[in-house]
C-alpha cells in the first residue's frame, strides 16, 4: 500500500511513519505544514529507506493535497493543532486546521475512493466525572475549542461515510507520551524542566485524571484501524492507565531523582476536565489490538529519551531548528523551508 500520513512531522504521526517504514511492506508519504509542532528532525533518516517522501505543505490547501494523494491507496489524518491551552488563547486556527482541514482531506478522498482513517481523542468525550469509561456511543460533550473542534471532524466524518458512502473510521485515544513529544504537553515539559531544576507548573489542584498510553500503542491501534476496521465505525484506544496528574508528576521526580519542591501550584487551566476513561474493549475484540507498554516502563524509557536527546529538546526550546534542517537536509527532502512558519507561527 502506499499510504499518506498528514501530520508525519509530529509526536504520534513520525512514529506512525516510522513504524509503518521499519515494517518495509507500505510505501509513505507525508503531508505537513511544519507548524511550531513539526520537526523534520523527527523523519531524520527514512529517506535512506527508498520507502518515504515528504510534501511541504497544509491539509486545508486543496492543490497540496491533490499532489501528496496521487498514487495512494490510503489516508492517516494525523495533522491537527493538538494543545488545549493554546486553543483557549487563539480558537481559530483550531477550527480553520482541524474542521476545515479533515473537510478538504475528504473530499481528494471521495473524489478517488481511497480509504480514510481520521484520528481523533478521548476528549470528544469531555468531562467523565465520576462515570463508567466512554464507550464509542457515548454522548459528544467537548470543553475546549481544541476538543470542539475535534468533535466536529468525527461528525464530519460520520456525515461523509452516510452521504458519499466514504471508506473511513475513527480513532479516539487518550494521552500519549513517548519519544519525541513536544515540550508544551504534560510530560515532556516536565521532564526537561526537571532536568533543568526549573519549576513544574501544575494546573488546580493537580487531581485532574488522564487516561495514558504510549505513543507506539496508539500507532499499532491506528495501523489496526487503518487494516480492518468497519467503515463508518469508531475505536476506541486505551491501555487502561488512568492516573491523577499529581501522580504522573511524582514518578517523574523519582524516575528523575529530583526533589518534589520543583513542583509549583499555578493557577488552573480554564474548562478544565476533571478525568477523561476510555472503554477500548471494541477494538480489543473487534480488531485483536492489545497494548503491549506498561506504564512504569514506558514512562522510565521515555525519561531515557529525553535526558540523552537534549539536543533535540533544548533546539526544539530555543527555536533554532532552521539552521539545523539546512545542515542536516540542505535540498534532499522536497520542502520549501524558506516559506515554512516560523516557531511560534501558525
Ligand atoms: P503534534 O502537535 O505533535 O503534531 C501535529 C503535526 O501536524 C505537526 O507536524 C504539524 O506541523 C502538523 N500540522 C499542523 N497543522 C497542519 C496543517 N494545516 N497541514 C498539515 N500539517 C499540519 O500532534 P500530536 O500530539 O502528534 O497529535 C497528532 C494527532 O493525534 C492529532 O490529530 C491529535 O488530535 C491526535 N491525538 C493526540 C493525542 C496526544 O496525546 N498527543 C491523543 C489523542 C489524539
Ligand atoms: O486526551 C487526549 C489529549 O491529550 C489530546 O487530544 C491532546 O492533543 C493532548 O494535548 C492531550 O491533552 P491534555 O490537555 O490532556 O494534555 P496536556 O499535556 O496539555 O495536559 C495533561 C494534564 O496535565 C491536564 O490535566 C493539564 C495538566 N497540565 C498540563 C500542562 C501543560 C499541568 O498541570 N501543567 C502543565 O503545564
Amino acid at each position: 500500500m502506499r499510504i499518506l500520513i498528514t501530520g508525519g512531522a509530529g509526536f504520534i504521526g513520525s512514529c506512525l511513519v516510522r513504524t509503518l517504514v521499519d515494517r518495509g511492506r507500505d510505501d509513505v508519504v507525508v503531508l505537513d505544514a511544519l507548524t511550531y509542532a513539526g520537526n523534520l528532525e523527527n523523519l531524520a533518516g527514512l529517506e535512506a529507506s527508498g520507502r518515504f517522501d515528504f510534501v511541504h505543505g497544509s491539509i486545508r490547501d486543496e492543490v497540496a493535497v491533490a499532489n501528496a494523494i496521487d498514487g495512494c491507496d490510503a489516508v492517516v489524518n494525523v495533522a491537527a493543532e493538538t494543545h488545549v491551552d493554546r486553543s483557549i488563547d487563539e480558537p481559530g486556527v483550531f477550527l480553520d486546521t482541524n474542521v476545515q482541514g479533515p473537510r478538504v482531506l475528504m473530499d481528494a478522498v471521495r473524489a478517488r475512493r481511497v480509504r480514510f482513517v481520521q484520528v481523533s481523542t478521548d476528549e470528544v468525550y469531555g468531562d467523565i466525572e465520576d462515570r463508567e469509561p466512554a464507550t464509542e456511543d457515548s454522548p459528544l460533550a467537548p470543553s475546549s475549542p481544541y476538543a470542539a473542534s475535534k468533535a466536529a471532524a468525527d461528525l464530519l466524518v460520520a456525515a461523509y461515510c452516510r452521504t458519499y458512502g466514504l471508506e473511513a473510521v475513527v480513532t479516539r485515544c487518550g494521552n500519549n507520551y513517548g519519544p519525541r513529544q513536544f515540550p508544551e504537553k504534560l510530560i515532556p515539559l516536565f521532564i526537561t524542566n526537571a532536568l533543568d531544576d526549573r519549576e513544574l507548573p501544575l494546573y488546580g489542584d493537580g487531581l485532574n485524571v488522564r487516561d495514558w498510553i504510549h505513543v507506539e500503542d496508539h500507532c499499532a491501534g491506528i495501523i489496526a484501524a487503518l487494516e480492518r476496521g468497519r467503515a463508518g465505525w469508531v475505536y476506541n484506544i486505551s491501555a487502561g492507565c488512568t492516573l491523577t496528574n499529581r501522580d504522573v508528576c511524582r514518578r517523574l521526580l523519582d524516575l528523575l531523582g529530583k526533589p518534589e519542591g520543583l513542583v509549583r501550584r499555578v493557577a488552573d487551566r480554564p474548562g478544565h476536565d476533571r478525568r477523561y476513561a476510555l472503554d477500548a474493549g471494541r477494538i480489543r475484540t473487534e480488531l485483536g489490538w492489545q497494548p503491549r507498554i506498561p506504564f512504569a516502563e514506558g514512562l522510565a524509557a521515555t525519561v531515557d529519551w529525553y535526558r540523552v536527546e537534549r539536543e533535540w529538546w533544548e533546539r526544539v526550546k530555543t527555536g533554532e531548528y532552521r539552521t539545523f534542517y539546512a545542515r542536516l537536509y540542505g535540498d534532499r527532502l522536497k520542502t520549501d523551508l524558506a516559506s515554512a512558519p516560523k516557531r511560534g507561527e501558525r
